[in-house]
């Protein structure tokens, strides 16, 4: 029992020392963490910038061990993972475990760090079973070199976008067999404003402007029924640093400034139009639906546009 109380410690401790790197995402981090904790592999299953590598990195980082990133698509061959040997090395000396390079699966297993598959659906079928095989063995035998053992801190972690529908296979039985999953959610909007003001540093009456108007409009690209995905956090946070240079260079007197308006249209321009992916059926341009998307927040509904 007193082990039992002293390994809840720790464990409490951990997760409050991490959550004070990251906003928000209490519920997402603490069951990411029990799985990796309990030695377990994960699949994080969510749109882009709802928190997947920051938890991961912050979970890494409190464990002092590194984290391997791969992406997953067609390229991703089974040597692309575990590694290869030098050719130029193995027609002089043949082969050995010093001419042999390897990949992330194998660095990770050695340093006993996170492997992150991000896309992992988009790899193909052959490269995930030998995942499985290094998951199931917590160690891995390349023919003619040797066999690499996993240290105890080794994890797979996976990732997955659910919009995504091209390049994509669905994960055969025998893979999802093998892992536990989270599903992520977009983060509501207090927590998005939160995470957009931590990256840009954002203050004063224009910085709290920037931050509301940025947010809105984001979550506006989730809505609207041309997008068939809208954009991430990161294009709220690009809005922002935007508008910000832009006030510079127009030189802008704050956020009530008349010119203001359409400066902020000039940067979502910039930082959402890339981000929103349109329905194959829609007879419109990311341009057109972001002015929509304006037009509901500063004309039609300005008073939600006023601060305070
Ligand atoms: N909970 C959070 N706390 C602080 N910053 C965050 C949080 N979630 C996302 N971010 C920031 O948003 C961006 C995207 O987040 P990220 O974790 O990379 O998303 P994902 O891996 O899910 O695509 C990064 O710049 C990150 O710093
Ligand atoms: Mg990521």
């Amino acid at each position: 029992m007193a082990q039992l109380a002293h390994a809840a410690t720790d464990i409490i401790a951990t997760r409050d020392r991490i959550a004070a790197h990251i906003v928000g995402r209490e519920r997402e981090l603490e069951l990411t963490l029990a799985a990796v904790a309990a030695g377990r592999d994960m699949l994080l299953e969510g749109p882009p910038g709802t928190s997947k590598t920051t938890m991961l990195k912050a979970i890494t980082e409190e464990w002092g061990i590194p984290l391997f990133f791969v992406e997953g698509n067609a390229d991703l061959t089974p040597a692309k993972l575990v590694g290869h040997n030098n050719p130029a090395r193995v027609l002089r000396e043949d082969y050995s475990a010093d001419n042999f390079v390897p990949g992330p699966l194998v660095q990770a297993m050695e340093a006993g760090g996170f492997l992150y598959i991000e896309e992992f659906n988009r790899a193909p079928e052959d490269t995930l079973n030998t995942l499985l095989t290094a998951m199931a063995d917590r160690s891995i035998t390349v023919p003619r070199v040797g066999t690499f053992v996993a240290l105890a801190t080794f994890r797979v972690i996976a990732s997955m976008n659910p919009y995504d529908n091209v390049g994509t296979t669905r994960l055969s039985t025998s893979v999802s067999d093998r892992l536990n999953r989270l599903a992520v959610e977009y983060q509501d909007a207090p927590a998005e404003r939160g995470i957009v003001e931590l990256r840009t540093a954002a203050a004063g009456a224009l910085g709290e402007r920037l931050v509301a108007d940025a947010v809105a409009v984001t979550r506006a690209t989730r809505e609207h029924a041309d997008i068939r995905q809208g954009s991430s956090v990161r294009g709220a946070i690009d809005s922002v640093l935007v508008a910000g240079q832009l006030a510079l260079l127009r030189g802008l007197d704050g956020p009530t400034d008349r010119d203001y308006p359409e400066l902020f249209f000039d940067a979502m321009i910039v930082a959402l139009s890339g981000r929103i992916h349109l329905d194959e059926a829609a007879a419109t341009t990311p341009e057109l639906v972001l002015r929509e998307i304006w037009e509901d927040r500063f004309i039609l509904d300005p008073a939600t546009a006023e601060p305070g």
